[in-house]
């Protein structure tokens, strides 16, 4: 029985006895599953919750939490889990950002596993001969590779915040590993999509495609036999069972013989950083988000910040006039983001001043009500590089009222689609996000610099976000998305959506999203925007373009009625399980 469904009566019951709601506008801590305005349900229920973007990893969750671990325990198991279940972005072979809330201790922690540039790395490495960028080697090349940092930040959230072995919390991914899993529509579909960069590396081919070439169906079972002793490493020896050894070995020599640079050493150096995560304030709840080296939480606060100054409740939701404030806030806060955000153990990245409430009245000042600011007027410059939409998030809250926040990544789909061998690990292609040009200052009067260039040991910028927002001291939100350069609006959104829109978690997932990153200057809208608010868009001057959907939230919220969880719903085969 799906773990919800016993909780089916009860919620009805409960509803019976509240009195109907009839105000469009709820408090957000009154957005439950309860109203009758709602459009869409979140999954109710009593003692924890895990939303991922793959069924099996959100059951593993579950299965910890039942078993009396805690919400840390949990989230390990699932991106273990997911590296095996969901292997185009979850992974042991990539790096991420998690915040951990610890109830106890009411204190939020930001884990940086982010992939570190090896020692060789310098700032030309993905330049031709005329100084113009290479794709190919920061994409699908030995030298795209970036030390891998999840298996160490799983590691050391394990043994400070939770509470079970490596072996415990492996186990399920080992299994599913070694056992094999069922292919779904979602997996065939992208391994058939990706075969070109996939299987120019027959270590690859040889795992993700069949025998003669041919590609998995539909309910075949996919087995990953190597990547399950690899995991069975990490279990009996540790991190040790990663950054040195055998595994070590093989990712070296494979990072090498694809015209890398990587080396024992870096592995052996690889860091975790445990970092203060950045704060704000937004209509009385507490906004903690990920500090740099990811953009996503200082952007998200800066937004906040701007958008505070204007009554965004009674404007509305996704209406022209609340779309157009947001657009505006937005061009401005990612032109700061294009020249003041990097690794801030290389780079003094200006987070009081991004984030601070002078500085966000300073932007509300210069917009206007009616009329768009081109992009050029803002600040002259380069354009943002290409992101990959291909992360993935999930949130994790327990019954002890601890949560984890994740967002973890190889970077592009399937990384740079180059499988170790002899490991099953997928290999990152996350040097990409380094950026290979110099930056200029812009015109709220902070400079800036090269702050994103390649150096050796240092952290590319990141657009991931994974978010908490606070009510009286305790998490009420949990959230996160994969997208790219998107991750930081679609998260905004989901905060706006239930803060100043007062939706539910259902409802504040599934709505029509919007985005603007400054460069290029345009404003990118999902189809169930309605026509006529992007006329009245294109009236006060934006470049309105509908394109594909952006993100896969994976959100929950918590209230006195329980917890909600809700999965986008635009990706297939994401669930959120609650028990
Ligand atoms: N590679 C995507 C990100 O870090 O945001």
């Amino acid at each position: 029985m799906h773990p919800t469904k016993k909780f089916r009566p009860l919620i009805l019951a409960i509803a019976m006895a509240l009195p109907l709601v009839s105000s469009p506008n709820l408090l957000a801590d009154e957005s439950s599953i309860f109203s009758q305005m709602a459009t869409a349900q979140p999954v109710w229920a009593k003692h924890g919750m895990v939303a991922s973007q793959e069924t099996l990893a959100s059951r593993t969750g579950i299965e910890i939490l039942k078993q009396g671990g805690n919400a840390v325990d949990a989230a390990v198991a699932v991106a273990f889990s997911l590296a095996v279940t969901l292997p185009r972005a979850g992974n042991i072979g990539g790096g991420g950002f998690m915040l951990v809330h610890i109830a106890k201790e009411n204190k939020t922690i930001a884990i940086d596993y982010r992939e570190m540039a090896p020692s060789k790395a310098n700032k030309d490495i993905f330049l031709d001969e005329n100084g113009d960028a290479v794709e190919k080697l920061s994409r699908e090349h030995g030298l795209a590779v970036g030390v891998p940092g999840t298996v160490m930040g799983m590691s050391l959230a394990l043994e400070k915040y939770g509470t079970m072995t490596l072996k415990q919390v492996t186990a399920p991914a080992i299994e599913m590993a070694q056992e094999g899993i069922s292919v779904t529509p979602d997996l065939a579909q992208s391994l058939a999509g990706l075969k070109r960069r996939m299987s120019q590396w027959p270590t690859t081919a040889a795992i993700f495609y069949k025998a003669d070439g041919s590609d998995y169906q539909v309910d075949d079972v996919l087995k990953q036999p190597e990547l399950a002793h690899s995991l069975s490493l990490i279990a009996q020896k540790g991190t040790k069972g990663f950054y040195e050894g055998e595994t070590a070995t093989k990712i070296v020599k494979a990072v090498q013989d694809a015209g890398g640079i990587m080396t024992l050493d870096d592995l052996k150096q690889y860091k975790v950083v445990e970092r203060k995560p950045v704060r704000g304030e937004y209509r009385g709840y507490e906004v903690v988000s990920m500090p740099p080296p990811s953009s996503g939480g200082v952007h998200i606060i800066e937004m906040l910040n701007v958008l505070q100054q204007f009554p965004i409740d009674k404007l509305g939701q996704n209406t022209a006039q609340t779309i157009h404030l947001m657009t505006e806030t937005m061009k401005r806060a990612y032109a700061d983001r294009s020249e003041y955000l990097g690794d801030p153990d290389f780079y003094n990245v200006p987070v009081k001043a991004l984030t601070s409430k002078d500085y966000a009245q300073k932007i509300a000042s210069q917009i206007s009500m009616d009329k768009i600011t081109p992009s050029t007027d803002i600040k002259p410059g380069k354009l943002a590089p290409y992101e990959s939409d291909q992360t993935t998030h999930f949130s994790v809250v327990d019954k002890w009222g601890n949560a984890v926040s994740n967002t973890y990544t190889l970077n592009f789909s399937y990384g740079s689609g180059l499988v170790a061998k002899g490991t099953g690990i997928l290999l990152n292609n996350e040097m990409d996000d380094f950026s290979a040009k110099a930056g200029v200052p812009n015109g709220y009067g902070l400079v800036g610099g090269d702050a994103n260039a390649v150096e050796g040991n240092k952290r590319p910028l990141s657009s991931m976000s994974p978010t908490i927002v606070m009510k009286d001291g305790k998490p009420f939100l949990v959230t996160g998305s994969p997208g790219g350069s998107r991750i930081i609006t679609t998260t905004l959104q989901i905060i706006m959506n239930v803060i100043d829109h007062g939706l539910n978690i259902a409802e504040a997932s599934n709505a029509a999203r919007i985005h603007h990153q400054w460069l290029p200057d345009e404003l990118r809208v999902e189809s169930s925007l309605n026509r006529d608010t992007i006329s009245l868009l294109e009236a006060k001057g934006h470049k309105v373009k509908v394109q594909s959907a952006m993100g896969s939230t994976q959100s929950i919220m918590v209230n006195e009625q329980g917890i909600f969880g809700s999965s986008d719903p635009r990706h297939a085969g994401s669930e959120a399980i609650g028990y």
